[in-house]
């Protein structure tokens, strides 16, 4: 019996070791060592290695003798889903979704193999049949061309892969699967490393496209995803508040099309649904017009995106004031409160201050600053704006009000969506004719004060 061959992973960045140590030399962490059994096989292709090899044997082209005519693109039957992959998934594409567990992604995955045209493998190692057929049930249409397999180990997979010959394959999830040549449990990593391996030899080599799912905590503990997103194509994130019905998806990595776009979706009862007006959904029906309240007309990706951001100021109960932020980055929120109280003499030291954005989706645009102010400043005079206002604009720590990107595209879609006034940097250049939304230009955070009801 050969001898069992060990490694030694860092366990938060995957970084590997002949022997132990008491701190990763790659990431400085301590006592992320740990032991794995791996055992190099003579050759492990996803198919039994004199076919393969065969098969293939790739010479040097000149660049000019080489097909670049781009296969086409699958197209996945969901708009969001397209969008995020750049037009649809590229032939012999691995592609990972990650998200924190139950957050909807064998739902999204699951919803789109059961609508697809071609033939689609749907490998589970996380439910049952039963199960999945439980939540297809609740999903509805049911396509003639899914099929269901429950199994973990990546030799089995591949056999009916062989046998079925699908269009596609979805995987549910990488840290469930386990693979002969290597001895560590599923959900190690060299398990997760040598399966993925694996899947990635299968898609090339057929032009199959792979969709797996991968796990994370919320601080990102486990190192599985990590190192997966060096090894697949494209990284897509699913992400969202679990008690909120909105999740975005997003490309945090994509070889074949750009990170910048965003797909929206609602869970609901039945599956998720496409949100196609997001602006719409976003901003909450309310009677009046409430302090506190105000909505920043933000871009995400090429999209312009409504949303509401709510604050809440009052006179701290304890001795420390309390600062909290939902969606919004607690950093910049300070920092903000910092310049209206230095720049603009807001006395908000001693106050509670609570920040959240609706729909419980966060954004990263600057040109939420000016929103977040006016809904700080309104809630601390306890005055209200009025509701068809909105705020595009980044605010600097002297209290000035800074242009942002496209600032246009912002202004017609809050001109769509009925806004009688949009707040702006003075320093924005801005040549649109005709436009019927009353353009507010603004330099200074205190500017807005007068603007209060
Ligand atoms: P799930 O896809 O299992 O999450 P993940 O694979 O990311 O762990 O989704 C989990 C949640 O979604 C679960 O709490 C139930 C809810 N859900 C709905 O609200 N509607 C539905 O139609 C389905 C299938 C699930
Ligand atoms: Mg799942």
């Amino acid at each position: 019996k050969a001898k069992v061959k060990t490694t030694f992973f860092c366990q938060s960045c995957g970084s590997q070791y002949s022997k132990w140590q008491g701190q990763c030399t790659a990431c400085k962490q301590w006592n992320t060592i740990v032991e794995e059994v791996i055992q190099k096989p003579e050759k492990n292709d996803w198919k039994s290695p004199s076919i393969s090899a065969s098969k293939r044997v790739a010479k040097p082209l000149r660049i000019k003798e080489i097909d670049g005519s781009a296969d086409a693109r699958l197209n996945m039957l969901d708009t969001e889903f397209n969008r995020v992959l750049g037009g649809g998934m590229v032939p012999g594409s691995l592609t990972l979704l990650g998200g924190e567990p139950g957050i909807g992604k064998s739902t999204l995955l699951l919803q789109i193999a059961l609508k697809l045209p071609y033939k689609t493998l749907y490998v589970s190692g996380e439910e049952s049949q039963k199960q999945i057929k439980m939540r297809a049930e609740r999903i509805q249409p049911n396509s003639e061309n899914c099929y269901i397999l429950t199994e973990t180990k990546t030799q089995n997979i591949f056999k009916q892969i062989e046998a079925l010959e699908p269009d596609i394959v979805v995987v549910d999830s990488i840290q469930t699967l386990h693979s002969d040549y290597i001895e560590s449990s599923a959900g190690s990593i060299s398990q997760i490393k040598e399966c993925t391996t694996e899947l990635i030899k299968f898609a090339k080599e057929t032009t199959t496209p792979v969709l797996l799912i991968g796990h994370i905590t919320k601080d990102g503990n486990i190192a599985g995803p990590k190192i997966l997103e060096h090894m697949v194509d494209t990284v897509l994130q699913f992400e969202g508040d679990r008690n909120h019905v909105f999740r975005i998806l997003r490309a945090n990595k994509n070889r074949f099309g750009s990170t910048n776009e965003l797909g929206i979706y609602e869970m609901q009862g039945s599956g998720l649904r496409e949100v196609s007006n997001p602006s719409e959904v976003l901003i909450s029906e309310k009677d009046g017009e409430l302090s506190g309240n105000a909505i920043a007309a933000t871009l995400e990706g090429m999209r312009p995106l409504m949303i509401e951001v709510q604050a809440l100021v009052s006179t701290a109960v304890y001795g420390t004031p309390q600062r909290s932020a939902t969606g919004f980055n607690a950093k910049r929120l300070n920092m903000l409160l910092a310049v209206l109280e230095k720049r603009a003499g807001f006395k908000l030291g001693a106050k509670d201050v609570f920040l959240n954005i609706t729909g419980g989706i966060s954004v990263d645009d600057p040109a939420i600053d000016l929103a977040v102010v006016a809904s700080i400043l309104s809630s601390n005079e306890d005055e209200a704006l009025q509701s068809d206002y909105c705020f595009a604009a980044e605010v600097g720590l002297s209290g000035e009000v800074r242009p942002v990107q496209r600032v246009e595209q912002r202004i017609l879609e809050a001109e769509k969506l009925g806004f009688s006034t949009i707040f702006v940097s003075k320093y924005n250049k801005i040549s649109l004719k005709n436009t019927q939304i009353k353009i507010q230009l603004i330099s200074k955070v205190e500017d807005l004060v007068g603007f209060l009801v």
